[in-house]
């Protein structure tokens, strides 16, 4: 984040309609093909990475069925009667399932939202939705497949970083991934135009899927809001708190927000993956030296949770600004 962004409230920096093109479009598809292409990508996604901190992927695996899927089974899940979805209403953060629309957490303005967990999935499926009855069927084989594309973009982006893919690869193997099912009101039904207000999220990467516009992201370097523009059959991916961290600020989080579509209701589906609830994410070791000592303190997922619920009701949510040394 830029010194402006942390001095201007976020709500204040002014908006601009849409990104300039190009907004980066990562083929993925490149990724298995020869080493020198192979070379190139890591270096377009590394690239992205250290500047902007997102971009788009497409030819990334996921079929458009399969997506489609997902956003109808969390279109369906949000359509049920009151009581069905409050069965999973709970304060504790630590709930493996969560569901909520107030804004008791300060930056859901106008969301719903459920949460949960998805890995190992056989570890959580038995505690997710049960109606709509394809829930558990059609978001488990999304949570899936987003799962093993997270694995390949991590991958990529620690060989940009020059860590080798393989850096930590059995805690990267054993992470958690966060499922944040987002739905919106279209805008007209409400007074606010924002959905969820300015944040970062607390993983390595996230993964976004959604049914229409709506996410902005400051860019860095003009401090302006930038409607992120909806591609046919993209993925969204932005870095997290966590890869800021471990890159030693090399890779900075994205600061994101939801506005709320004029035409029509929203669902949006955010993976965030991490480390394991308690596995300690520090300053890769090999990112540190005299002039360039650590920036972070370590923390966990687990240490993050806390901080939420330590600051729940007030603005001081920053977790990242907590850990700056
Ligand atoms: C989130 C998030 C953005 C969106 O769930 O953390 O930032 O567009 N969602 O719903
Ligand atoms: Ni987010």
């Amino acid at each position: 984040m830029s010194d402006l962004s942390r001095t201007v409230p976020q709500e204040q920096l002014p908006s601009e309609d849409l990104h300039p093109l190009p907004m980066p479009v990562i083929n993925l598809g490149h990724l298995s093909l020869d080493s020198a292409t192979r070379s190139r990508v890591v270096n377009d996604i590394a690239k992205a990475c250290r500047g902007l901190g997102y971009f788009q992927v497409i030819n990334h695996g996921i079929s458009q069925s399969v997506m489609d899927c997902a956003v109808k089974a969390a279109s369906d899940f949000f359509e049920l009667p009151n009581e069905a979805k409050e069965e999973f209403s709970s304060e504790d953060l630590r709930q493996p399932v969560r569901y909520d629309t107030s804004s008791k957490d300060s930056i859901s303005m106008s969301r719903a939202f459920l949460k949960h967990y998805a890995h190992p999935l056989s570890d959580w499926i038995q505690y997710w939705p049960q109606k709509p009855p394809i829930y558990r069927e059609y978001m488990g084989k999304y949570a899936a497949e987003v799962r093993r594309l997270a694995l390949q973009l991590m991958e990529a982006m620690l060989e940009g970083l020059g860590l080798g893919k393989e850096y930590l690869d059995e805690k990267f193997q054993e992470g958690s991934q966060l499922l944040s099912v987002n739905c919106y009101p279209k805008a007209s039904q409400c007074d606010t135009t924002i959905g969820l207000a300015p944040h970062s999220d607390y993983g390595f990467l996230t993964i976004l899927l959604t049914s229409c516009r709506g996410l902005e992201v400051v860019d860095r370097s003009s401090n302006i809001w930038k409607t992120v523009q909806q591609l046919p059959h993209a993925l969204h991916v932005h870095i997290g708190d966590h890869m800021e961290v471990l890159s030693n600020g090399r890779m900075k989080t994205v600061v994101h927000r939801a506005l709320l579509n004029p035409e029509e209701a929203r669902i949006s589906i955010a993976s965030i993956h991490g480390f394991a609830l308690h596995e300690k994410v520090t300053c890769a070791k090999e990112l540190v030296d005299e002039e360039n000592p650590p920036k972070y303190k370590e923390s966990s997922f687990s240490d993050f949770l806390d901080h939420l619920t330590a600051n729940m009701d007030n603005k001081h949510r920053n977790f990242l600004d907590s850990l700056r040394m």
